[in-house]
């Protein structure tokens, strides 16, 4: 899909959004996919949006310090989001750049394409496009802020960085990290988290999750049941508040 040729009008026609938020390393995606499977929801992962861009524009060849706003969204427009069983596969000109968008280069560049308002309104067309025919469960920074206010819930996850650091390293190396590379990766994390400061936006009712004493598991429960209680709470459909059986025809209730 070309950047001018994205459909944003506003609407889910009756789908349903989870939005789930935090800072870099807090287990958004997992997470956020995982939950998607529970609920046989599809992901969509936004930050693979942002990381895709600056892959192509690596791929371009044309050096950071030149990248304009123009350029990135040239860039943009190669991109896109192939639908697999539960999520979506983020390609650059039609190939898949799953491991690629995980390349250091590309997590030193994206906050600094992730800074620029058209690459941002953008991302956020893509990920509201799809919202407009799944139910979703997406993950970022923004998506209970800019691109779903209207989410049918959203949730915010946090992490001691020292934590987020340990799990990061475990997750890449598969096996137990040292001291250092602990201390090392948390330094790196901190110094995202600040690149990414204005754009990290909890939302006044966002339910704020702290992860750092808590499973996987544990999150994946926590949030699932808050989307099922949510649901409970919209308002309901003509079909779904129709009574399971008929009134008994004599008016009496039991
Ligand atoms: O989620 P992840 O860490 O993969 O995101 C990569 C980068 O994309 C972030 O560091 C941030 O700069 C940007 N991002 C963003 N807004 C989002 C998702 C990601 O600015 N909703």
């Amino acid at each position: 899909m070309s950047p001018d040729s994205v459909d944003d009008t506003p609407g889910r026609g009756g789908h349903v959004a989870v939005a789930i938020d935090g800072p870099a390393a807090s287990g958004k995606s997992s997470t956020a996919q995982w939950v998607a499977a529970e609920l046989g929801f599809r992901h969509v992962d936004s930050g693979a949006l942002y990381r895709a861009t600056t892959a192509a524009a690596l791929r371009s060849g044309v050096p950071p310090a030149e990248w304009t706003a123009a350029f990135l969204l040239t860039q943009a427009a190669r991109v896109s989001l192939a639908p697999n069983e539960t999520s979506f596969t983020p390609q650059v000109d039609g190939e898949s750049v799953t491991e690629e968008i995980r390349r250091p280069d590309v997590t030193r560049g994206v906050p600094h394409v992730a800074q620029v308002p058209a690459v941002r309104t953008w991302v956020n067309a893509q990920v509201r496009a799809v919202a407009r025919s799944h139910d979703v469960v997406c993950d970022g920074r923004d998506m209970g802020t800019a691109v779903f206010p209207d989410a049918d819930l959203k949730v915010f996850l946090v992490a001691d960085p020292w934590e987020r650091a340990r799990r990061r390293l475990i997750q890449r190396l598969s096996r137990g990290p040292t001291e250092e590379e602990i201390a090392e990766e948390t330094d790196r994390l901190v110094q995202r988290d600040a690149a990414d400061v204005t754009q990290t936006v909890q939302a006044k009712d966002a339910v704020l999750i702290d992860t750092t004493y808590l499973t996987q598991a544990e999150q994946v429960e926590r949030i699932v049941a808050l989307v099922r209680a949510a649901r409970l709470r919209r308002p309901l459909t003509p079909w779904e508040g129709l009574p399971l059986v008929p009134p008994p025809a004599d008016g009496s209730i039991d």
